[in-house]
């Protein structure tokens, strides 16, 4: 297959938490390519990128009736991009249940069951592509996020499992895992961050949040989003089973 028969024109996508941040940044960035977008989020904007669908993933039956929306809707799924999610900043002996439990659900259970349901559909498409948002905490720890950790250390797992499974489907799979980007998620943990680490707020994001980049900037959403477009399209085809880091220096230590 040439490169040029799979432009992302006409094709069609799923991505989550694309009311905010980077999955916003990326229903923008491949509805602009010529995708059809799903927008799906717990609080859709009507007025931002794609069409909009409500759902709340941390309930696993949600995530087959998200598939089947995109399907009904456009008539075909060439791509999902799990993206939701959320951090709760807690020492380990104070972490909530509820908050590890609802972490887990969002950030490994639904992207587990986006791909169980839309698999068939993805191999159908011909160039089906898994492209999920996991994190540098995919890959490396903090202190105080043992939730999230978690589950991207998880979600790499899943990737990894899928490229394997998708490779004879002609399923590329993959994750980026982003340093810190500037979206509301981060500005959202300068206050929690703060009562951790017993600092005051305004030291928190040169103390806390970029002392682990060597380059000491924030990642723009629409940088990650570019890279999704990248992976999503033809030259994107041989990025499967490895984390895609884009971590301004994070992991070179
Ligand atoms: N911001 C960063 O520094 C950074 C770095 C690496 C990875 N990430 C990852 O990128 C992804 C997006 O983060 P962001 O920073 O853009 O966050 P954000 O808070 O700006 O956006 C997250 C979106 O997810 C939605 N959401 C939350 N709970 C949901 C649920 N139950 N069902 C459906 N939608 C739900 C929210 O409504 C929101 O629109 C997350 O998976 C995050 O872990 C973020």
């Amino acid at each position: 297959m040439s490169l040029g028969s799979m432009s992302l024109e006409g094709r069609a996508a799923v991505v989550t938490g694309a009311a905010s941040g980077i999955g916003r940044a990326v229903a923008a960035r491949l509805e602009q390519a010529g995708m059809s977008v799903l927008a799906v989020d717990l609080d859709p904007d009507p007025e931002g990128p794609g069409a909009s669908h409500r759902a709340d993933l941390t309930e696993p039956a949600a995530n087959a009736g998200v598939v089947d929306a995109a399907l009904q809707r456009f008539g075909r799924l060439d791509l999902v991009v799990p993206n939701a999610g959320i951090q709760h900043v807690a020492a380990i002996d104070e972490f909530p249940l509820d908050r590890w439990e609802m972490i887990l659900a969002l950030m490994l259970t639904s992207p587990f069951m986006l791909a169980k349901h839309a698999w068939p559909a993805l191999r159908e498409s011909g160039s089906g592509r898994f492209i999920a948002i996991a994190s540098v905490h995919g890959l490396v720890a903090s202190p105080y996020k043992a939730a999230y950790v978690s589950a991207k250390h998880g979600l790499l797992g899943l990737v990894k499992t899928l490229a394997l499974e998708g490779a004879g489907d002609g399923i590329p799979a993959t994750a980026v895992c982003p340093g810190y980007v500037r979206t509301p998620l981060v500005e959202r943990q300068i206050v929690d961050q703060a009562r951790a680490h017993g600092l005051p707020e305004e030291r928190v994001q040169g103390e806390v949040i970029l002392a682990p980049h060597a380059v000491k900037q924030l990642i723009e959403p629409s940088e990650v989003a570019e890279v999704i477009a990248f992976l999503a399209g033809p030259a994107g085809r041989a990025f499967t089973g490895a984390p895609v880091t884009m971590d301004q220096g994070w992991t070179a230590r």
